[in-house]
């Protein structure tokens, strides 16, 4: 009997990872077909960045940089959208407002040579990438989950593209893309100069009128009091969703502290290996 209760449990394990393969693959193609297919235009902007790395905080610049400003908007993906989620739920763009502000966690290599648009690609040092991380995951995935599991998944994953490789493969730009990097970092230390580069970089002009209202709201403490805005949106039954750690502290170097020694080497050693020869991203280790 206890064998046939082993052999039953692991053909159960065998089709429920057999079910979770094809469920990834069917959003994967779903993907690759709506990126063909959504209506691309010259001048949309996307916001190219690995998760945590401020791609919110960018969003919500571009919107304000972009319109009125105005927050009657349930959450931030009605007025700039992240184009994985609408691919999988068959959402609509086509008739969205020029310029659309399109949110990617994609690897450079699944965009298509001939992607119309421009990138506004944000970096962040990857030991605060990682720290945030592990809070996000805490908080919206697996209140287990360890810090080392982050890291691995973050940095030593073979299985899906990793920090490293995503930065680099950004970095590197191979198909020339209309490419703006912007360092997280940056927008915390000079944040005007920043503006003024992203502005240009999009074409606006900024009014002089406009100016307190967009740094009043890009500003954490204003993000932070909206956060449900900003926050993942609640899928029901999944799992019990936290509207605040999602605009979290917003600061630089936490994660740095955080890194022990042996961490530090490992992703020391993977960093030489990638991302050595990149300037814009020496300090990051
Ligand atoms: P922390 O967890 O370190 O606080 P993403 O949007 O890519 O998921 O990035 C989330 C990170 O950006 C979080 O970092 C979050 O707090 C930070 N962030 C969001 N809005 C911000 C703002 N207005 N100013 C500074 N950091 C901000």
């Amino acid at each position: 009997m206890a064998i046939e209760i082993k052999i039953i449990d692991s053909i159960i394990n065998f089709l429920q990872r057999l079910r979770n393969s094809a469920d990834h693959a069917v959003k994967e193609l779903k993907f690759t077909k709506y990126m063909y297919l959504f209506g691309e235009r010259d001048d949309d902007i996307y916001v190219a960045s690995y998760v945590k790395s401020g791609t919110t905080w960018m969003q919500m610049i571009l919107y304000q940089l972009t319109t009125d400003g105005d927050m009657n908007f349930t959450h931030i993906y009605d007025v700039s959208p992240w184009l994985r989620n609408l691919a999988v739920t068959d959402g609509e763009l086509k008739e969205w407002p020029s310029p659309r502000i399109i949110k990617m966690h994609d690897a450079y290599r699944t965009i298509p040579k001939s992607r119309k648009g421009r990138f506004i690609c944000v970096i962040r040092d990857g030991r605060d990438v990682a720290w945030s991380f592990y809070h996000h995951e805490k908080n919206y995935v697996n209140n287990n989950i360890t810090y080392e599991e982050c890291f691995n998944m973050l940095f030593t994953n073979k299985d899906q593209v990793n920090w490293f490789e995503f930065t680099k493969e950004w970095l590197e730009n191979r198909n020339g893309f209309p490419v703006l990097y912007v360092r997280y970092e940056d927008l915390k230390n000079d944040l005007g100069t920043q503006l003024a580069r992203i502005a240009d970089f999009i074409g606006v002009t900024v009014k002089k009128e406009d100016v307190p209202r967009i740094i009043e709201r890009i500003s954490f403490p204003f993000m932070k009091e909206h956060e449900k805005k900003f926050g993942e949106q609640p899928e029901a039954g999944k799992f019990e969703k936290v509207y605040n750690q999602f605009i979290r502290v917003g600061s630089t170097g936490e994660g740095v502290k955080q890194m022990d020694d042996k961490h530090y080497q490992l992703y020391k050693a993977e960093f030489d290996k990638n991302l050595a020869g990149y300037d814009i991203v020496k300090k990051y280790v």
